[in-house]
């Protein structure tokens, strides 16, 4: 187990690259110009008395606890505030400087409750180590101060209190509300003595603009601002380093435990993705880790329709083994196959593709990275020549310009958010290319330069329109392109968007958005400085979501965006390891490292560690192997932690294929939707238990470390080797370090890459291509990976979508901030208490062209199906698009979604369905009968427990 003491060194650190030496107490110290002199005294191991700084927020100089001496200078300067310079003589302990100390904690404490002994914080109180700190004895003004004691506590916030009768005012939860999460919900109210801090107008935290971050808890010195769980398990013993699962910012994280219960997660100030923030998901939404519907043991079934049965690990992995071999003898070697899961390590990814390529025979395996970023694999990797995003997170704060396309980061990837409002608010300018008008687009102390509210389905004419205003005008970057990338190219691409059907004008009344608004927009981000690209599923997830890459990709090239700080085109991924399920070789095309299974060299040598012959062939994608199910070929399927009845497009088609299986084996923490039509079912592990590593949108390669044993009594990875094993292939390793092992010796992106070099470093960009190796935080720097950078002619396709009079409105989907995915972790945690529901966005103008009220019942049709939801008027929405998230499982938002895919990658085409809204009283038939069997299955799951139980006693 990792303990993790962090110094706070109580001002942020200064990076200039002049030093300057000066002396206190006697000792020589060294600094970057800049550094506060309290910073400078830490640094040299002299510890400064201090109440209101605090090393993650700039200093403020109120609470005047820090004071020092300086020769030759008048007066008792704040060390916080004050910078250090050459030659200063400073003394942090002097005995007038202890009893001016001792006058301010007095006054402090006399407006203070002094019920340390009983308080959460006790042994965790800045203000309770201070006055030790500084000698307080006595206290002159009586302990009976009027104004903050009596205040109420407000508790509205399910993960943690504010006690105003605690506060002293430090302003360092306003500070971190601003600064680092950039919500600005705080303020302090009234002066002096009477002054106290409140969020927004004085209201509850649950009632204001609060996103429950947990910055301000984490910077209060005091009890004022107390997780809950603080409050009722008490301060931790120990803490374990880890990572957190749910998005692809992937943050560091302490799992601050008692035992082995998690008491708090606290992120990590070394962390590199997130510098110590986080969101309300990682720091709070933990619990579904022990939530009882966990199930604890393997289970079969026949039939979907017959009870669970539960059973022995080695029973599970012997009847799975029995049957999918019957499968195989009878419809042959590629009847079956599996799905690996963007959640699970990138170990246990790995051992899942390797059983099924090595054991199964075939390479039928893909990842649900399939329905949302495998557009970007292939963009990025015709262009540049590698599948993933070229920066690190904090090249934005070096960002002169940001363009935000199909991307709603302070929802979907909330730490990433809080970076580059920052760095908005320091003066860089945005680009919003959304058809919704997300928070970035205006906000506190933010506002986008333009907003181009494109019609959905529409995002390569914009970036055509945009590409054909930089050639046009001529703001190229011609050295850029000539010394960098292929000129033949470029000259094909230049002459294509330079075409007058690609002028914005001409694209203006397909996409909506004015061509002056493209054209000002362009000139931005070819001339504004650094300009950097970050894109979600808003891009991707498009029957053309290849071709919009490409387009990305196009521009950044031709303006001389890539290859350094600031600049760059990076995808924010959704999952925690989708980065990493892909580099694992999830792809029924690719091994690990994106290399062909047709290439004769790199199978060959697969062959020979693997001991197994490989197929040449690529396998199914996930979309075929429902097809194949339904036409009958496909027999037999592994699904490892992935809800695909509920999160692939088109659920009825979904449903029918995994009916038709003989053998469906779903290994997750909970029984999920795609249970219901299992027949073995191996309990899963969750993020606190694991012990490997997860890949972020940065490439970056983090550690999870368990802080608990297995709760089932297995590692995640052993399924995937017994079951392998039980069909004829052996497989095992005694450690998932092995595992990491072997992924290093096969991957040449990640040969330099090992538990050890993890655990001594923090974390690992890849590529790391040797042992010396420490990773790459900027990719192509001196050249892209293929050589020549490519420039890819990007002709608009419009989707086959269309809207019509039976369907006259375009759907478009998307996540918020407080739920993740399909639900199952976060609706198991209070953060249900924020989104209890999904809601349908409308227009108010459609709405009321249909008579719809907010909060009215809806039924939402496509030509696929239709769900029944509730409506929420929203001029977010421009006229003729509405949005829905898919979070909970009874809206089935995908019950409406199509068929159709990206033509390069068969990701589904989310974004765009044309539908209708209509009022609705009614659940749809499709809930009425999913309620129908869903009663069924808990009815017959509950019995098969029962069962269970009473046998165990
Ligand atoms: S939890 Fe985050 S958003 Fe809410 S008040 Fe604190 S810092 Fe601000
Ligand atoms: S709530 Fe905590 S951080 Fe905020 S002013 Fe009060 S004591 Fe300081
Ligand atoms: S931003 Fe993403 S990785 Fe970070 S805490 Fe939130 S959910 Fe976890
Ligand atoms: S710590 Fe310097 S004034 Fe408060």
């Amino acid at each position: 187990m990792t303990h993790s003491h962090e110094t706070d060194f109580g001002t942020p650190a200064r990076t200039s690259a002049t030093l300057v030496t000066l002396e206190i107490d006697g000792r020589s110290v060294t600094v970057p110009e800049g550094t506060s002199l309290m910073r400078a005294a830490m640094e040299a191991g002299i510890t400064v008395p201090k109440l209101c700084a605090t090393d993650s927020l700039e200093p403020f100089g109120s609470c005047r606890l820090c004071l020092v001496e300086i020769e030759g200078r008048r007066g008792t300067p704040a060390s916080c505030t004050t910078p250090a310079s050459a030659g200063m003589k400073v003394s942090t302990q002097t005995p007038r400087l202890a009893k001016l100390r001792r006058g301010v904690m007095e006054l402090y404490i006399s407006d203070h409750p002094l019920d340390c002994l009983t308080c959460a914080a006790n042994g965790d109180c800045e203000l309770q180590d201070m006055a030790g700190a500084v000698g307080l004895r006595n206290v002159r003004y009586g302990f009976d101060g009027e104004s903050h004691t009596a205040k109420a506590k407000d508790e509205s916030n399910p993960y943690f209190t504010f006690d105003p009768a605690k506060c002293i005012v430090c302003s360092r939860c306003v500070r971190a509300c601003q600064e680092t999460q950039g919500t600005f919900a705080l303020t302090i109210d009234g002066r002096g003595f009477a002054s106290a801090v409140s969020p927004g107008a004085a209201e509850a935290f649950m009632d204001s603009e609060c996103v429950s971050c947990g910055a301000c808890v984490q910077a209060c010195p005091t009890a004022t601002l107390t997780e809950k769980s603080v409050i009722e398990l008490g301060q931790p013993e120990h803490s374990v380093l880890t990572t957190c699962a749910y998005c692809g910012v992937g943050c560091s994280f302490k799992a601050e435990m008692k035992g082995t219960t998690v008491v708090r997660m606290t992120p990590h100030k070394d962390g590199g993705a997130n510098e110590g923030h986080s969101c309300v998901k990682g720091r709070f939404a933990w619990g579904y880790a022990t939530h009882k519907d966990r199930v604890m043991t393997p289970m079969i079934r026949e039939r979907i329709t017959d009870p669970w049965r539960a059973v022995s690990w080695e029973e599970a992995v012997a009847y799975s083994a029995a049957r999918l071999k019957a499968v195989q003898a009878k419809y042959g070697r590629g009847s079956i196959g599996g799905i690996t899961s963007s959640r699970c390590t990138n170990e246990e990814i790995y051992v899942v593709q390797k059983m099924i390529r090595a054991a199964f025979g075939n390479n039928n395996v893909d990842t649900c990275a399939r329905v949302c970023h495998s557009p970007t694999g292939y963009g990025l990797s015709q262009t540049f020549g590698t599948s993933a995003g070229t920066q690190d997170f904090k090249s934005v704060a070096q960002a002169d310009v940001v363009l935000v396309i199909g991307a709603n980061p302070t929802d979907g990837h909330p730490v990433f958010a809080s970076r580059l409002k920052k760095r908005l608010r320091a003066g860089a300018k945005l680009i919003v290319v959304d058809p919704r008008r997300i928070d970035l687009v205006r906000g506190p102390h933010i506002e986008a330069a333009h907003h181009l509210q494109l019609q959905p389905g529409t995002n390569v004419a914009v970036l055509n329109a945009l590409a054909h205003v930089i050639v046009t005008e001529g703001l190229v970057d011609r050295p850029f392109v000539e010394e960098r990338c292929d000129v033949a190219a470029f000259d094909r691409w230049a002459a294509f968007v330079a075409e007058p059907r690609n002028a914005p004008e001409a694209l203006a009344e397909r996409t909506g958005v004015p061509a002056d608004a493209i054209r000002a927009a362009a000139r931005l981000y070819a001339t504004g400085g650094n300009a950097a690209i970050y894109y979600g599923l808003g891009v991707t997830e498009h029957s053309q979501g290849s071709t919009t890459v490409m387009a990305m990709a196009n521009l950044a090239m031709a303006t001389g965006n890539i290859g350094r700080d600031g600049v760059g085109v990076n995808p924010l991924r959704g999952q925690n390891n989708v980065q990493g399920s892909c580099d694992m070789g999830s792809f029924p095309h690719e091994f690990s490292g994106y290399r062909h299974v047709s290439d004769d060299s790199v199978r060959g040598m697969f062959e020979e560690l693997w001991g197994a012959a490989l197929d040449n062939e690529p396998g199914l994608r996930i979309p075929n192997m429902f097809n194949a199910a339904i036409d009958g070929s496909f027999k037999g399927m592994f699904v490892q932690g992935e809800d695909i009845a509920q999160s692939d497009p088109n659920t009825k088609h979904v449903s029918a294929a995994l009916e038709s299986l003989e053998i469906l084996i779903v290994q997750d923490l909970f029984l999920n939707e795609t249970a219901a039509f299992a027949h073995v079912f191996f309990p899963g592990t969750s993020f606190l238990e694991k012990d490997g590593t997860f890949t972020n949108a940065e490439r970056r390669i983090n550690r999870v470390r368990p802080a608990m044993p297995s709760r089932v009594g297995k590692d995640e990875w052993w399924v995937a080797c017994a079951l392998a094993t039980a069909m004829g292939y052996p497989m095992g390793y005694d450690h998932p370090s092995r595992i990491m092992d072997e992924i290093a010796r096969v991957t040449p992106t990640f040969r330099g890459v090992s538990f050890e070099k993890l655990d001594r470093l923090g974390s690992v960009q890849w590529p790391c291509t040797d042992e010396a190796h420490t990773g790459t935080p900027i990719m192509h720097a001196n050249g892209f990976v293929r050589g020549k950078g490519r420039f890819m002619v990007t002709e608009y396709i419009p989707t086959d979508e269309r809207t019509t009079l039976m369907y006259p409105l375009i759907l478009t989907t998307g996540r918020i901030l407080s739920q993740y995915n399909v639900g199952a972790q976060t609706r198991r945690t209070a953060n249900v208490a924020w989104h209890p529901e999904d809601l349908l966005e409308i227009n108010p103008h459609d709405a009321e062209q249909r008579g719809l009220k907010d909060g009215d019942l809806v039924s939402l049709a496509s030509r696929t199906g239709a769900t029944t939801l509730r409506a929420q008027l929203s001029d977010r929405m421009p006229p003729g698009v509405v949005y829905t998230t898919f979070h909970h499982p009874v809206t089935g938002a995908n019950v409406v979604t199509t068929d159709n895919s990206d033509w390069a990658t068969n990701c589904p085409e989310y974004k765009v369905t044309a539908v209708q809204i209509t009022r609705s009283n009614l659940p749809s038939d499709w809930q009425v009968e999913r309620d129908r069997q869903e009663g069924e299955r808990k009815r017959v799951t509950a019995a098969a427990f029962t069962a269970t139980v009473t046998a165990a006693e």
